[in-house]
């Protein structure tokens, strides 16, 4: 095992995981493809080009900037050619799950005889993981631990073709007000055991204080479950049916999504975007159980931004209606960006917000 001081690494300012893969770019060769790439600004810095695969919407777009790379979104894109990579390199993602999923593509995407690589820091686990690694490939050996992660590298591994992401997806049940709906689950994805409780109390509100719309936009929308129950609802009520377009930044929700929707014949566009930066048009609701995590530490700096754009997307008069947890500061930049604030609901855990945009 080599170890080294972080101060003569390559590419400071990348994710520790990226940094640590630079250090190891003696081991790139031939047909390249990145799994999981995190941030985009590692492709200049790398020997040689091939695809990177990003299921984060943002970093997707900032790798189609990079014209000498194939960028990928996620797991179900017309680029993933199998039988082609000579080098794969599985970036650890969050979720377990996840990583079986992605050596799976990666076995996929693999020529005879191709060197595998996984790379993950040890605060996300990555020795817990080796596990998985050595499942499929029990030649895997330790090559570096660097920037706080681990490197491990297996030749000539064992390719398997036939990834379908299809094949991946669960269903599950989410029941609300005696409506139930069937919710599809990829690795990965929030909430795949069940309904969230933040979520079912911004559902309970939607039955009590019913929205006046027949479209909405459902953001952070997930495997589309608020989209779904609404639309199943107002179906049992003998309603008109509103439409519920949904945006989320990952590949897997946007899938899941799609998924739910056409088992449950809901109606409505599902958008992949990070924030609302690729999103036009007006709503005259827009419902919401935002995101406040990335890893390990609570950050609210996607759901602030989400407050500042949002009054763009609404309809004068038209509602906001968000779910948070409660301690969290929405209803001070609520008031700020839209105007005047209403607690629909609210326990120890989760506050229901409404607002409406003025005219
Ligand atoms: C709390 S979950 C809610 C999911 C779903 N609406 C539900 O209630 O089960 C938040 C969702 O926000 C998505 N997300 C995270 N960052 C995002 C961003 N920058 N833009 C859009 N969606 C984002 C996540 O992928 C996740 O699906």
């Amino acid at each position: 095992m080599q170890s080294s001081s972080n101060s003569d690494l390559p590419g400071t300012g990348l994710p520790n995981s990226h940094q640590a893969l630079l250090k190891n770019q003696h081991l790139l060769s031939g047909r390249l493809a990145l799994l999981g790439v995190a941030s985009a600004h590692i492709l200049p810095e790398l020997p040689i080009s091939g695809l990177a695969m990003s299921e984060h919407a943002g970093v997707f777009r900032a790798l189609e900037r990079h014209e000498t790379w194939q960028a990928c979104f996620g797991y179900e894109d017309a680029g993933l050619v199998q039988d082609s990579y000579d080098t794969l390199v599985v970036f650890l993602p969050k979720a377990r799950a996840e990583l079986e999923m992605r050596l799976a593509l990666a076995r996929s995407l693999a020529t005879d005889k191709a060197r595998l690589i996984l790379v993950g820091e040890k605060k996300e686990g990555i020795a817990g993981a080796i596990k998985q690694l050595k499942a499929v490939a029990p030649q895997a050996f330790k090559v570096d631990s660097a920037r706080h992660c681990q490197v491990w590298c297996a030749e000539d591994i064992e390719s398997a073709p036939g990834f379908r992401v299809r094949d991946w997806v669960t269903w599950g049940t989410a029941e609300s007000a005696g409506v139930s709906v069937e919710v599809a689950g990829l690795p990965g994805i929030f909430s795949h055991d069940g309904l969230d409780s933040g979520t079912r109390m911004l559902l309970e509100t939607l039955e009590e204080q019913p929205v006046q719309a027949d479209r909405l936009l459902d953001f952070a929308c997930g495997a589309g479950v608020i989209g779904a129950w609404i639309q199943a609802w107002q179906v049992g009520r003998e309603e008109v049916v509103a439409s519920v377009d949904g945006v989320d930044v990952q590949s897997q929700a946007v899938i899941c999504a799609r998924e739910t929707y056409q088992r449950s014949r809901a109606a409505g566009t599902i958008y992949a975007s990070d924030g609302l930066a690729s999103i036009d048009g007006l709503w005259p609701v827009i419902i919401s159980n935002p995101p406040f995590h990335t890893g390990v530490k609570t950050d609210t700096s996607m759901t602030e931004k989400f407050l500042q754009d949002v009054k763009r997307h609404l309809k004068p008069g038209g509602e906001l209606r968000l779910v948070a947890n409660s301690f969290l500061p929405y209803e001070s930049l609520i008031k700020r960006y839209i105007g005047r604030v209403e607690r629909l609901r609210e326990d120890r855990r989760f506050t229901v917000y409404r607002a409406f945009r003025g005219q």
